[in-house]
């Protein structure tokens, strides 16, 4: 009976990417393929205009995955690189926004660069030299390329309200957390509510863990803000006192604060913390599922009454519709946290008319893995238990959509 009442939370690192429509992921990177030749300039200013640069690497696994991939489709591709010095690889930049050397990683034939040749970088994909950087003149050859997007979203696991929240059991000092977040386009999180501070609780399920670093600061006279500059409307904290610190943890645990509470912390010590960003096309609703919901774009939703068990609320099977405009996409859904009572089941559709489901979860086999519709639409059926239910334990799930 402990799997009812645990909250089975799948932290997978800090976060997945995923990549705008035509582009396929690489590892952590979002790629497309250009197959007309351009001298290099041209193809940087193609990149640019798709929000992105040309292609980097900066490790041995992406630099074999790129060769191995394309070595079918093209014999050299340009890098987004630029050289100023022979057999210097430090002395060479990348073309994208931050400009670092290539003097951490490269994979220059022996004896390159050489600025003779050129002051670009292609790269072999077949043949003897597949893998190997080479020197190429810039204005006068053309090849094929590769663009990098700088558009990639974060798959968001947390969702609430309109935002994406993101864990991090990495423990870390108030400004450092705060650049991770600044990372992600997100800030130290930001709490205005009961729910929500909840929300954020229940997010790490980690025994180990007693405080989580959040984004609360303390000015000399006391008076407290949010790194993220929004109203500091609500209050929840058990403890404050400068001599503790300026910055603010949340108490997973029952001790010198009630669980939830915050309490001072120093700015330098090294807790886990949550960064908090806005989603832009996303809205959750908390419904007592009396009627069908519709979604567009990516998101989520979490069962009627959450954070409280869904048992007792609903009084028939909720329904929920998922859409990407996209209709070469694949709606997909995946559940971060989930705990069905016995008689309860969620079933997916392939599509908003189908009677018949692709995928049914329970609570034996439910998980977070993403379960893909074949096509860009997906019809959720959720039915609780409505009769003689578990009402020990709390049964609740938080929905996360997006497409592939
Ligand atoms: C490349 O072509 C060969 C021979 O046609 C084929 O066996 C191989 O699977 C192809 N590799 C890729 C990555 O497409
Ligand atoms: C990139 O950095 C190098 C070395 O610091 C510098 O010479 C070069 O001008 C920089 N390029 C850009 C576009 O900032
Ligand atoms: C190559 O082309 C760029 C942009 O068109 C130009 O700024 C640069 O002077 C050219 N270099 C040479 C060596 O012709
Ligand atoms: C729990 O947190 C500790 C300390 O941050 C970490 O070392 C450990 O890997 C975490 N365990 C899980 C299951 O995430
Ligand atoms: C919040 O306001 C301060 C002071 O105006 C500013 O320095 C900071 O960049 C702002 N933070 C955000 C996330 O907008
Ligand atoms: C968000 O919605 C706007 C307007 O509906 C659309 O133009 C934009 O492309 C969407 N952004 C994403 C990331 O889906
Ligand atoms: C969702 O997408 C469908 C199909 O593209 C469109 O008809 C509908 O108006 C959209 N709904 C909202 C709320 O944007
Ligand atoms: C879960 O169990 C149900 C009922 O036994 C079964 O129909 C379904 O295929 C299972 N789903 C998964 C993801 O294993």
């Amino acid at each position: 009976m402990l799997k009812l009442i645990l909250l089975f939370i799948f932290i997978n690192g800090l976060y997945a990417v995923i990549c705008p429509i035509g582009y396929q992921t690489l590892n952590n990177k979002c790629i497309k393929y250009f197959s007309t030749p351009l001298k290099y300039w041209d193809a940087y200013n193609i990149c640019k205009q798709n929000k992105g640069n040309l292609l980097t690497i900066s490790n041995s696994i992406d630099n074999s995955a790129i060769a191995a991939s394309f070595k079918n489709r093209t014999d050299t591709l340009w890098l987004g690189l630029q050289c100023e010095s022979d057999r210097n690889p430090s002395s060479c930049h990348w073309n994208d926004k931050y400009n670092t050397s290539a003097a951490n990683y490269n994979n220059f034939k022996n004896g390159y660069p050489l600025i003779g040749v050129g002051k670009c970088v292609n790269m072999f994909t077949s043949g003897s030299f597949a893998g190997k950087w080479l020197s190429e003149d810039c204005n006068s050859t053309s090849l094929n390329f590769i663009c990098e997007s700088n558009i990639k979203d974060i798959d968001c696991q947390f969702v609430m309200g309109g935002d994406c929240y993101i864990p991090s059991i990495n423990p870390m000092n108030q400004n450092d957390a705060q650049k991770a977040c600044q990372e992600l386009d997100a800030n130290l999180v930001s709490i205005h509510s009961p729910q929500e501070n909840y929300f954020i609780t229940s997010m790490i399920y980690n025994i180990s863990i007693d405080y989580i670093r959040i984004g609360a600061v303390m000015n000399d006279n006391s008076k407290i803000s949010w790194l993220d500059n929004t109203t500091f409307d609500y209050n929840n904290v058990g403890y404050q006192n400068l001599d503790y610190g300026k910055s603010f943890c949340l108490s997973l645990r029952r001790q010198t604060v009630e669980s939830g509470e915050w309490i001072s912390c120093y700015e330098n010590s090294a807790f886990p913390f949550v960064c908090k960003r806005p989603l832009n096309n996303q809205t959750i609703v908390i419904d007592d599922c009396t009627l069908p919901h519709f979604y567009n774009g990516t998101g989520g939703f979490v069962s009627p009454n959450y954070p409280h068990s869904y048992v007792g609320t609903p009084k028939q099977q909720c329904q929920y519709f998922i859409h990407s405009g996209h209709i070469f996409s694949k709606a997909a859904i995946r559940f971060p946290i989930i705990t069905l009572d016995d008689k309860a089941s969620i079933s997916l559709f392939n599509n908003f008319n189908d009677q018949v489901p692709f995928q049914v979860l329970t609570s034996t086999n439910s998980s977070n893995s993403w379960f893909k519709s074949a096509t860009n639409s997906m019809k959720v059926i959720f039915n609780p238990c409505l009769e003689n239910c578990d009402t020990v334990y709390s049964h609740l799930f938080i929905a996360s959509f997006g497409y592939f």
